[in-house]
């Protein structure tokens, strides 16, 4: 059995930790022994820097430093956690990874660039993603679920066109890289119809 990596990504509030908390519990009734972690987050330093970076009342920084705080996060996160796992024949379903990087942080094509240099120096020789899965929706469904929730953090705070422009980074996303990429349109689909997509596809980029 090889351990696979498995990423979910999305507007705030798409429903990622909906499904990552579904593919979770199906892996482990498989005995795949899976981990679930988040971005950023899950270790000291990552939430320390979570609280720093999602703060609704912090000044804005500019999106590059913000890139380079996510990254650290991401260093501390793979070190600690997804490759031993891996190496320990664990599946890892990481809830944000670099393509929240490329969608929040990056404002145009030389920041998709810069992020795309970061990522490989910190992340490729240590454990690639097997699978990046985007769950998209309209912003306006992705912005009232998370009214619904916890108040907002400072990335939600930052009022629709933010989100907007999120979707269209995630899009672009797509197509620089569709090889490892599937998209799941979420809007006015049941939580199980999407699960069924989301395992499906992740049981078709399975090699055992
Ligand atoms: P995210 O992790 O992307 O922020 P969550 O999984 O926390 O999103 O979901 C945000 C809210 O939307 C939760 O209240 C969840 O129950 C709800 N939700 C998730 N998926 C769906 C869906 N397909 N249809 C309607 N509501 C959903
Ligand atoms: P979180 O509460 O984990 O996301 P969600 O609301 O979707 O469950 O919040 C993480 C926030 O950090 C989210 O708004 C996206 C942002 N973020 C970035 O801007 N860049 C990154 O590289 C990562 C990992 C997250």
């Amino acid at each position: 059995m090889t351990a696979k990596f498995w990423v979910f990504e999305g507007m705030d509030g798409a429903g990622k930790s909906t499904q990552a908390g579904l593919l979770f519990d199906k892996l482990a009734s498989e005995g795949r022994n899976p981990i679930h972690v988040r971005e950023p987050g899950t270790t000291t330093l990552g939430e320390s820097l979570r609280n720093m970076l999602l703060d609704a009342s912090r000044e804005d920084w500019h999106q590059r430093s913000e890139a380079l705080l996510f990254f650290a996060a991401r260093n501390e996160l793979l070190r600690q956690q997804i490759a031993p796992a891996l190496a320990a024949g664990s599946d890892v379903i990481c809830d944000r990874f670099t393509p929240s990087t490329f969608a929040y942080q990056a404002k145009d094509n030389s920041d998709f660039d810069f992020i795309a240099g970061i990522h490989r120096l910190v992340v490729e020789d240590i454990a690639q993603p097997d699978g990046v899965i985007i769950f998209d929706c309209e912003p306006e469904t992705s912005y009232q679920r998370v009214g619904e929730g916890e108040a907002p953090d400072g990335f939600e705070n930052r009022g629709i066109d933010f989100q907007r422009k999120v979707r269209r980074n995630y899009q672009q996303f797509y197509a620089r890289f569709p090889e490892i990429t599937l998209v799941v349109d979420c809007e006015q689909r049941s939580i199980e119809d999407i699960h069924q997509q989301v395992a499906g596809w992740v049981e078709s980029r399975r090699d055992d």
